[in-house]
């Protein structure tokens, strides 16, 4: 009923009366006012005017889960979901969960504990992050699971759009800073995956950033200037995401080479690969059938595979 309620007041752009939507409605004054005051404490600015009625000012960016179902295409990816206003890490959220269903989905207010790649930590503030993870049953080799990191960066950046490109393996960038990071963890056996947990962490609506992340991070709001719905973006990304996953489970990784080499920014640049203590130079000039970097030393070709890898930019973070 508030969602309704939401959208009357949306679809009239102006003030309605409280009778107007009760009539709309089937429902009391005093039912509509109700609903009203619960928008209100949900943090939707509505102006009432006695003799006029109700006008929507202003609108915050909830995640709703009832809306993201209904912007779904999929056929399993997010038809599970979970959302939680607080939580550790949305990748544990879904370890604890693992026996429910392949595409199952966890979403997060906040994270208290939110993981980064190779240890590290990942910031996720209230209100303008996504912060979610898709827990995921492929019938594949554990080797293979970087892959789907890869496919998963492929789906942020079509859903995203606004030039979003991709930073081997899988930092996702608008023009030289990060929006995005990915972090897919497995648990599996020496042949067998059990399951995999993709966790996306995207900067959305968030205003600014700190002195010292300001030359690497960046958000949708700072590169166009306007704010973007966080639930239409989680339905868009997992809209996306399905059918390419089922292209890599058929074709495997080789199928949507091209379109992340298209994508991919680090392709052309000097780069350097850091591997524990080691630190190698060279030009990354190809991605392989399987994603893995393929860089010219001056020592010779090599191949790396992401995983406990960071490539660094030799003039900058891209
Ligand atoms: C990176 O270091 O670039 C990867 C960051 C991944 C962050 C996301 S936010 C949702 C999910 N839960 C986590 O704890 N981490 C991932």
């Amino acid at each position: 009923m508030k969602n309704t309620i939401l959208d009357i007041l949306k679809n009239a752009g102006d003030y309605i009366s409280g009778e107007e939507i009760s009539r709309i409605l089937g429902i009391s004054r005093a039912a509509v006012w109700k609903h009203i005051r619960n928008l209100k404490n949900d943090g939707y600015e509505i102006d009432s005017v006695t003799n006029k009625g109700y006008r929507l000012v202003n609108a915050p960016d909830i995640i709703s889960i009832d809306t993201l179902n209904s912007l779904l295409t999929t056929k399993y990816t997010a038809r599970n979901t979970k959302y939680f206003p607080q939580t550790d890490s949305t990748n544990e959220a879904a370890k604890r969960d693992s026996s429910s269903p392949d595409g199952s989905l966890y979403i997060a207010g906040i994270q208290t504990a939110g993981k980064g790649r190779l240890g590290r930590g990942w910031e996720s503030p209230e209100g303008a992050g996504i912060w979610m993870s898709l827990l995921l049953k492929p019938d594949i080799a554990p080797q293979d699971i970087s892959e789907i990191t890869l496919i998963a960066g492929i789906a942020v950046c079509r859903a995203a759009g606004k030039g979003a490109e991709i930073k081997w393996p899988n930092d996702i960038v608008i023009g030289s800073r990060k929006i995005c990071g990915i972090l897919t963890e497995m648990s599996a056996e020496i042949e067998r995956v059990n399951h995999i947990v993709c966790g996306i962490g995207i900067n959305v609506n968030t205003p600014s950033f700190p002195p010292e992340l300001q030359n690497k991070a960046t958000s949708l709001l700072i590169e166009t200037g306007e704010k973007t719905s966080r639930t239409e973006l989680i339905a868009g990304v997992m809209n996306e995401f399905e059918p390419l996953y089922e292209t890599f489970i058929k074709s495997g990784f080789k199928a949507v080479r091209d379109e992340y080499r298209r994508l991919c920014v680090t392709l052309g640049k000097d780069v350097q690969v850091i591997y524990r203590k080691e630190t190698i130079t060279g030009k990354a000039i190809d991605i392989d059938d399987n994603g893995r970097l393929i860089v010219d030393t001056n020592n010779g070709r090599i191949t790396v595979t992401s995983g406990e890898v960071s490539v660094r930019g030799l003039y900058g973070y891209i």
